[in-house]
């Protein structure tokens, strides 16, 4: 396919400080960065489930992505496929959202479970009005949860549900003695209780989830979380259905009318997409990748919104914001279902991604989770399949890279970059930053540069700390555009960064143009 994107994408290998499998032609090193990092200073915690997943019945995300069916030719366990799982669990998957999305609110729990050639057939009326069996249900999800070794996040039914059908949910996963839900469950070969912690009521609630005012879905959320009771030690997370992107009015309503003791998150879905013209997920201009460089930098002052809102009503930070819905959303590719939302990922979805976690990162003190869209085969996905084959993406790479901040202690830094990337009459901070240090002691930096000529010379002051080893990531390519096909699937990928100079507290190196970055100090 030609390539439309043509900006000289020169990509610096600077004396030979970083090696990459680049094709090494010349460009400019501009600004110095100089970055202070305290790291005797660090108070809160990064909680993983800020990279967790979400996989909705969409496309081919559950049927053909996880599940093909114990009698498939595919390497599957009890019909879920062996190499989408074993390529999540190396990326440490911390929870997978499901069954929506949309689908949840139509979605009748009790159609998923028996044997699977008598469970009725329901059409996905939202997504290509394609007729589901019902094959891939709660025990299904569950099992590969627990393949996974993964914390379930289940979205029940509000919109199109009732609350005695999401009560009976939570019984039958959660009760462990003798209750009709609890009976039936072992009917259904599962005697042990899964103890689901985390509970959406309901999603997007203002729009496919029910078409609600703010307040009457503030009160449905206080009926339906009355009843999803806690059973034996399992203490449920309940995630209030949340705002669209810059609807600060949403979250406020949620604040003001839902007692903050009912409710462990106020969700949020954002996607970084021009609604209008959303584009090709590899064919585009500088001009589509500067406006997507500057969504990925204004989604940290929209956050910072919805947080000064709830600062306001919840000082102590006892409600999460939970990001459960985020990531880019092009045109789906050329040739398939336009309900299906089938889009490739290349090297410009890697920095939304890696910005976006550097915006949950620095923000932790109140997001406790998040969720991008969606794992496998939809948007912004980790994982693409065609049948036998499978693929990782440029997206996995930034998610496997930073695994590294999971449950680690968030380090204060101060940047001062001169670096900015200008495009027409506009410019971005080019480069963004964030750093943890985990429970070994192990300092970590997540670094981005979008821009797509300069690269920066970075000096990293490491406050409370004599590092005497330094090792480096690097995950770049010779294009914006550059992705992995089924063809040539190891077109990005993460290389070892060399050339970084350590000196006590100082650290030195190159950080390139259009590349992520992640280093290891000890
Ligand atoms: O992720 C795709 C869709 O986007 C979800 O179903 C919905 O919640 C959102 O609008």
């Amino acid at each position: 396919m030609m390539k439309r994107f043509t900006i000289p994408v020169a990509t610096i290998i600077l004396m030979a400080a970083v090696e990459m499998t680049l094709a090494a032609q010349q460009s400019k090193t501009v600004a110095d960065a100089r970055i202070i990092i305290n790291t005797d200073l660090g108070s809160e915690v990064i909680s993983r489930h800020i990279y967790g997943h979400f996989s909705e019945h969409l496309g081919h995300c559950i049927y053909g992505g996880y599940w093909v069916g114990e009698d498939s030719d595919i390497d599957n366990t009890r019909g879920i496929r062996n190499d989408v799982v074993a390529a999540l669990k190396a990326s440490g998957i911390p929870n997978l959202r499901w069954p929506g999305g949309c689908f949840a609110d139509e979605y009748h729990w009790m159609d998923g479970i028996g044997p699977r050639d008598q469970r009725p057939k329901m059409v996905n009326t939202h997504w290509g009005g394609v007729t589901e069996d019902n094959s891939f249900g709660t025990h299904e999800f569950l099992d590969l949860c627990e393949q996974l070794g993964t914390a379930p996040y289940i979205c029940g039914n509000v919109g199109s549900g009732s609350v005695e059908e999401m009560s009976k949910w939570v019984e039958y996963i959660n009760f462990d003695g003798i209750s009709p839900m609890a009976d039936l469950r072992k009917e259904n070969g599962r005697d042990q209780a899964w103890g689901v912690q985390f509970w959406g009521v309901g999603n997007e609630n203002w729009g496919c989830g029910g078409n609600m005012r703010p307040e009457y879905y503030a009160d449905q959320f206080r009926r339906y979380a009355t009843y999803c009771r806690n059973y034996g030690d399992n203490r449920l997370r309940k995630i209030a259905g949340g705002a669209s992107s810059n609807d600060y009015n949403w979250t406020e309503v949620m604040m003001q009318e839902i007692p903050h003791q009912m409710m462990w998150g106020l969700s949020l879905h954002h996607y970084m997409t021009n609604w209008r013209d959303k584009g090709s997920a590899t064919d585009f201009g500088e001009d589509e990748y500067f406006r997507t460089m500057k969504y990925a930098v204004d989604f940290g002052p929209m956050l910072d919104g919805h947080i000064r809102v709830m600062d306001q009503y919840d000082p102590r930070s006892r409600v999460a914001l939970v990001v459960d819905e985020w990531g880019t959303w092009w045109d789906v590719e050329p040739g398939t279902n336009p309900g299906f939302l089938y889009q490739q990922n290349a090297l410009r979805d890697a920095f939304v991604a890696a910005i976006s976690l550097n915006h949950f990162n620095e923000r932790c003190r109140r997001i406790k989770m998040a969720n991008i869209a969606q794992t496998v085969n939809v948007l912004q996905a980790m994982i693409l399949t065609d049948e036998e084959k499978m693929i990782l993406t440029p997206t996995y790479h930034v998610f496997e890279m930073y695994r590294v901040h999971h449950d680690a202690t968030l380090l204060p830094l101060n940047i001062d970059s001169g670096l900015q990337y200008s495009y027409g009459d506009q410019s971005i901070p080019a480069v963004s930053v964030s750093a943890s240090k985990d429970i070994n002691g192990k300092v970590h930096v997540s670094l981005v540069n979008v821009h797509p000529q300069e690269a920066t010379e970075i000096s990293l002051e490491l406050r409370g700390m004599d590092a005497d080893k330094v090792t480096g990531r690097i995950l770049t390519a010779d294009a914006l555009n550059a992705h992995n096909t089924f063809d040539q699937p190891d077109q990005v990928h993460p290389e070892s960064m060399l050339g970084i100079k350590l000196n006590k507290e100082m650290v030195s190196f190159t950080l390139p143009a259009h590349s992520i970055v992640v280093l290891e100090l000890q």
